[in-house]
């Protein structure tokens, strides 16, 4: 408990999934956590969640794709002149098309969402991380959410791997940056399994129309894409929340370019 107190954290895509249960960690442990999403209404449910728990939350309607949202973001901050301590880019779209079907279109789309997005906000939130790197010894932390997709290749979501890999490099890549410029912002990438969200549950359902696991029962699809993790189960979103967590901290002061994968051993093989 508490390993936010005073910190002031930032959480894309917070409606659901992934991005609701980092969200309420960050809130349970002492954070005020702005819960952006395009679904405002899902993002005032995490808020209420983070409330009714004793933490303290704020909603803010942002799609990460609109730079003139991300534009109204960045003002709130700096006419309050606000430090943001923890960013985390979670929002995300998973597009499991084989490379013949996908047009152009969808394939802009898919890195609009998943990696501009994350330019938007390292670029328009910048001042707001650079106070909190001044404050803080630990630094300000940056935690992109990519996926194992963007570490190894996985069949008929081309899009989605390299909007992924685009993901890890570009921390990698602005960590680096950062460090150079001594802003004090550690930036670092997770990389999840499959974790059990509605997203998850999507693909699956995408997977059992078309055969993907040599059958159309959904039971059965679900328990294969289980076996594919060492483990041999899927992520509870709790899972990837914990490490996220660890990387918003002030424990993970010495780490920044750094992957972190938690995804039942899918990637050590
Ligand atoms: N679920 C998995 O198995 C899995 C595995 C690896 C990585 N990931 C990644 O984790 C992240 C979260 O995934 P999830 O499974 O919780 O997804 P989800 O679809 O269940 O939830 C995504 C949330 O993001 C919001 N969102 C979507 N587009 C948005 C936009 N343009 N602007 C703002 N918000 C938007 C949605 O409203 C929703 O609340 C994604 O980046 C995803 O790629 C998921």
């Amino acid at each position: 408990m508490n390993r936010l107190d005073g910190k002031v954290a930032l959480v894309t895509g917070a409606g659901q999934g992934i991005g609701e249960a980092i969200a309420k960690t960050l809130g349970r442990e002492g954070a005020l956590v702005w819960c952006t999403d395009i679904d405002e209404q899902a993002a005032e449910a995490t808020v209420a969640g983070i409330a009714n728990a004793g933490g303290e939350a704020r909603t803010f309607a942002l799609d990460v794709t609109d730079e003139s949202a991300w534009n109204a973001l960045a003002e709130t901050f700096e006419s309050g002149s606000l430090s943001l301590d923890v960013l985390v880019h979670n929002a995300g779209m998973e597009w499991v098309v084989p490379l013949a079907d996908i047009e152009l279109s969808d394939w802009r789309r898919v890195m609009s969402v998943n990696v501009e997005s994350v330019y938007l906000g390292c670029r328009k939130l910048l001042p707001a991380l650079k106070r909190s790197g001044a404050r803080h010894e630990a630094g300000a932390s940056v935690v992109n959410i990519s996926s194992i997709a963007g570490m190894v290749g996985y069949p008929d979501q081309s899009a989605y791997n390299t909007s992924k890999a685009a993901v890890r490099h570009l921390s990698k890549s602005l960590a680096i940056e950062f460090a150079a410029h001594e802003m004090n912002i550690r930036v670092n990438s997770v990389h999840p399994g499959c974790v059990d969200t509605p997203m998850l549950q999507e693909a699956m359902e995408a997977w059992a129309e078309t055969e993907a696991f040599g059958t159309r029962d959904l039971a059965e699809v679900r328990k294969q894409v289980a076996a594919l993790h060492p483990l041999n189960k899927l992520a509870h979103p709790d899972d990837i929340a914990s490490g996220v967590l660890y990387l918003a901290s002030d424990e993970a002061r010495f780490v920044t370019g750094a992957e972190l994968a938690i995804d039942g051993g899918w990637t050590a093989r």
